[in-house]
């Protein structure tokens, strides 16, 4: 049985913790295949709110095996935090999965990344500040320390010291900061801590594959998104990891073969966090009603979303980068009270007209978006759980972005709400 990925198709926030819960009711695995902490994958059910960020979001269901892939970096401090905050809600994350391979986050990393934004001062990317960057960084350069480490105290201490003295000089010497100390890092990682994480960690590649071998069902969610992604999206404005379909093979070690479905999430509008280019964006009152309606701001961070129309063009490369099988739609909701929508269908610079983005990002800041307006249906979605509950301008504007993207949506978000989605065929 193939494995299904779901993909952000935008700059992140998406509605990617809503659908994988969606989803894994039909699952037997969920493995997050990279990012770390600074994803904020939120699930709602019923007066409970979830807001996960290491832990794959399939974990509320008793019947899902939840899995931290290779392509994830972890902070461990964090990964405990967040599994004592579930079970004080009642959650079982008994089966919880590691993979020994995933990177560690350590006190460095968001040390240096907060150091670097602010040394970069208006140049700054807008990270999350989690260390993220940096230690996917180290992970590159063959200097990071995995989860691994962790069993292994003499092993890690020694992989501290070399690493450490680097980075003290780095933060003393050039961010006129204080040096951190390996007695401190040790006593927060190894011990008590590191017990705990030891009994998650697994051959994760081994338990993937006996998963797939057996014919279950298996789920690879991603964090961030397509235009998020150090390939693929607006560079440096990324993250430091690939959060494409193609990170899903990488981050979870299955191969290209052994993926089936490749679920793009996108929401009916599109919104951003941080800096970097931003076509469709609004500053008038439309970005100001997105906000407020649909509670743009950071499900982590507290950061207000920058937000502005649908971008066809984004969504037409999502589709080629991540082999999109079929989009699922969120927030449709959050347009209910607009007469009129704008849909980006192309972009234009000079003469030149782009149905997919330019790969020039100085020609990306100079785009003008060209818009198709549509009717809006100024009536509440929120109620609707079936096709012919959505009124027919809605049902025409799904329909439209269907056919401007040119992959099907079967799902379409009207809540935040476990069960407020519509199954849609456009
Ligand atoms: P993720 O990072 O992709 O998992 O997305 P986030 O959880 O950061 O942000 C999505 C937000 O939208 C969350 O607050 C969700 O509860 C909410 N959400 C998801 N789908 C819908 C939807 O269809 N309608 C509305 N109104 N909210 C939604
Ligand atoms: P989820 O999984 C939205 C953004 C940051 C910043 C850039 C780099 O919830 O969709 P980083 O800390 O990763 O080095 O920051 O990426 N970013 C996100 N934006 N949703 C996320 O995750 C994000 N994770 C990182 O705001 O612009
Ligand atoms: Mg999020």
């Amino acid at each position: 049985m193939p494995a299904t990925v779901v993909v952000g198709t935008q700059w992140g926030d998406e509605g990617k913790g809503k659908l994988t819960d969606l989803l894994a009711r039909d699952m037997d695995m969920v493995v997050r295949y990279q990012g770390g902490h600074n994803a904020g994958h939120t699930v709602v059910v019923g007066d409970d709110t979830f807001a996960l960020q290491l832990v794959p979001s399939g974990i509320l269901y008793e019947h899902i095996v939840p899995v931290i892939g290779n392509g994830v970096v972890v902070d461990p401090v964090v990964l405990i935090e967040e599994l004592d905050t579930l079970e004080a809600k009642g959650v079982d994350t008994s089966r919880m999965a590691l993979s020994g391979n995933a990177h560690l986050v350590m006190p460095y990393h968001q040390e240096i990344d907060r150091v670097t934004e602010r040394y970069l001062g208006k140049n700054s990317l807008g990270t999350t500040k989690r260390g993220i960057g940096p230690a996917y960084a180290d992970k590159a350069a063959r200097v990071g320390l995995r989860v691994q480490d962790l069993l292994d105290p003499k092993i890690f201490r020694q992989k501290l010291d070399v690493v450490l003295k680097e980075k003290n000089a780095l933060l003393a010497k050039v961010y006129n900061r204080l040096p951190l100390d390996a007695d401190d890092i040790c006593d927060l990682y190894l011990g008590k801590l590191a017990d705990r994480v030891s009994a998650m960690v697994v051959d994760a590649v081994a338990l993937v594959h006996e998963a797939l071998d057996r014919g279950d069902h298996v789920l690879l969610e991603g964090a961030q998104a397509t235009f998020l992604d150090l390939d693929h999206g607006t560079y440096p404005f990324v993250t430091s990891s690939n959060p494409v379909a193609g990170g899903a093979c990488t981050g979870s070690g299955v191969g290209p073969r052994d993926i089936g479905e490749v679920i793009g999430i996108a929401k009916a509008y599109v919104t951003r966090v941080g800096s970097g280019p931003f076509p469709t964006e609004c500053h008038d009152e439309v970005g100001d009603i997105l906000v407020e309606r649909g509670h743009e701001y950071g499900t982590n961070t507290g950061r207000r979303r920058r937000c502005g129309w649908f971008d066809a063009v984004m969504a037409r490369q999502a589709v080629r980068l991540n082999s999109l099988t079929e989009v699922a739609l969120t927030k449709l909701d959050v347009l209910d009270t607009f007469a009129s929508l704008k849909v980006c269908v192309a972009y234009q610079a000079g003469s030149e007209r782009y149905v997919h983005p330019p790969y020039h990002q100085s020609v990306l800041h100079q785009v003008t978006p060209v818009y198709e307006e549509l009717p809006g249906w100024q009536e509440d979605l929120s109620g609707a759980t079936e096709l012919s509950d959505l009124p027919p301008a809605a049902r025409d504007y799904v329909a439209f972005l269907a056919e401007q993207i040119g992959v099907p949506i079967r799902l379409v978000g009207v809540g935040p709400g476990r069960d407020q989605f519509v199954r849609f065929a456009a």
